[in-house]
Order: structure tokens, then sequence, then C-alpha cells
């Protein structure tokens, strides 16, 4: 694992969008995985950006979204599918079928795991990730104790990912569990990305990099992973003690 400093989220947007260019001209198939929330906003937007530009052909790249909140209906504004829509596939005109998303709304969520664990497969797996790091230092919704050695699952999230939920939204949720890609896809990933911005986030950005690999600390699996990469502002690096 690797960790890079940038001096603001603009910075380190730029360097990422750069990098889902890069993979793409490499790889016009490239399966690429998203978070939602806010810290890959930014680099959603120069992605975009980027790729109008320079007019990056996106017609054989394909898209997962890494989660989603259980029991929230996409057309809510704080859904991640809603999010992905509003980021992704509208202004870059993404076709349905280049991206597969997990329905929270399901009424057979196990069959939705397998679903989307089946459609990596057929990709033939990830290219790359781009993940968030939250409070209690989940990665998508695999929350503090969720093994490392999972594909997609169902999670009851925990009080605080519950309540620092909440900000996404324009009313109170009720926000009791999430879908989410496991930890086997992420360390079989061939390249994934956590990002963080801001002071809020300089605690668990020091306990994922320099403390115990641990399954109570579900960040910590990227130092397992040799093609890990932590991207940090200099707020969320200043606890890092390298
Ligand atoms: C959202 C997700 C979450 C967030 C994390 C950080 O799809 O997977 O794990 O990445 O909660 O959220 P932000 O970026 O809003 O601080």
């Amino acid at each position: 694992m690797i960790t890079k400093i940038f001096t603001d989220n603009d910075a380190l947007s730029d360097y990422l969008a750069e990098q889902m260019i890069e993979l793409i001209l490499e790889k016009p198939t490239a399966l690429i995985c998203f978070a939602s929330g806010n810290s890959p906003r930014n680099t959603a937007a120069c992605f975009v950006q980027k790729v109008q530009e320079r007019k990056v052909d996106l017609s054989r790249f394909h898209f997962i979204g890494l989660d989603e909140w259980v029991g929230v209906p996409s057309a809510v504004k704080g859904s991640c599918q809603n999010d992905f829509k509003n980021w992704l596939f509208e202004p870059l005109a993404i076709e349905a079928g280049q991206y597969h998303l997990f329905n929270g709304m399901s009424a057979d969520l196990d069959e939705e795991c397998i679903r989307m664990d089946e459609h990596i497969a057929a990709q033939g797996g990830i290219d790359m990730m781009v993940v968030g790091i939250g409070m209690n230092g989940h990665i998508g919704f695999n929350e503090p104790g969720s093994s490392f050695d999972v594909k997609s699952h169902v999670v009851p999230l925990d009080e605080i990912t519950s309540s620092v939920g909440q900000k996404y939204f324009e009313q109170s949720m009720k926000l009791s569990y999430g879908i989410t890609l496991g930890f086997q896809h992420l360390l079989s990933t061939k390249k994934v990305f956590l990002i963080a911005n801001g002071e809020a986030k300089a605690g668990v950005i020091q306990k994922a990099v320099e403390g115990e690999v641990t399954t109570a600390f579900p960040a910590s699996v990227m130092q397992m992973h040799e093609n890990g990469f932590v991207l940090v502002d200099e707020a969320a690096a200043s606890l890092l003690k390298t």
C-alpha cells in the first residue's frame, strides 16, 4: 500500500481522475467501481470534465456501484444510485447496459448480492475501485467486524453510520442495513484507491494506514493490498507519523 499526500482535494481529484482516464485508454472495457458519499464527488466531476474535453470513448467501459442503503428508493436524493446518475451517467450519457448497481429496494437482497457477484465474475473482475472511509473505519458498508473474506453481503449498520448517514438526505431516514461489495472483491481488484479529505478524517486515516490490520477497523484492509493507494489531502494526513 502506498500513501500519497496532496495539497488539497482538487489536486487529489485531478490525479485520480487522470488515473481513471489512463486505465480506460489502456483498457477500453475496464470495470470501475465507485463509492458514493462526499469524498468521490469532486473526482467524479474532474473525470467528467476530462472525458468531455478529451473526447474519451466510454462506449465499452463498465461501472458498478460499491454499495447502497437498504430500503432507500433510487429516486431519493442521497441514495447511492441517485449520486451515480447525477455525477456520471447523465453528464456522460452512459447507457443503462454499462452499469450495474445494487437495488436496495429488492425483496430478495441475497439474490441481489448473487447478481452482483455474477456480474463481476462475468466482467472478468474489477480493474479499479475508488472508495471512501467512514468515521468508524468502514469501507462501503463493511462495518467493524466484517470479514476480509466475503463477497457481496448485507450488513446491519452501526450507530455511527446510521447517524452520520443522515447528512446525505433531505429528511430523516431510517438507515438500518446496507448492501455492499465485500473485502474479497476489494482484495482481488487490480488497483484500489481509498480517498479522504479534511481534518475530520485525520484520525481514521492514521488508524487505516499505521494501525493494526484488523476486522475491528475495516479500512486497515488497505494495508493488505499490494496495489492499494491511500490518497489524502494535507488535512486528512495531519496525524500520520511518517
Ligand atoms: C458510500 C460509501 C461509504 C462512504 C464513507 C465516507 O458509498 O461507500 O463507505 O465512502 O462513509 O463517506 P463520505 O465520503 O461522505 O465522508
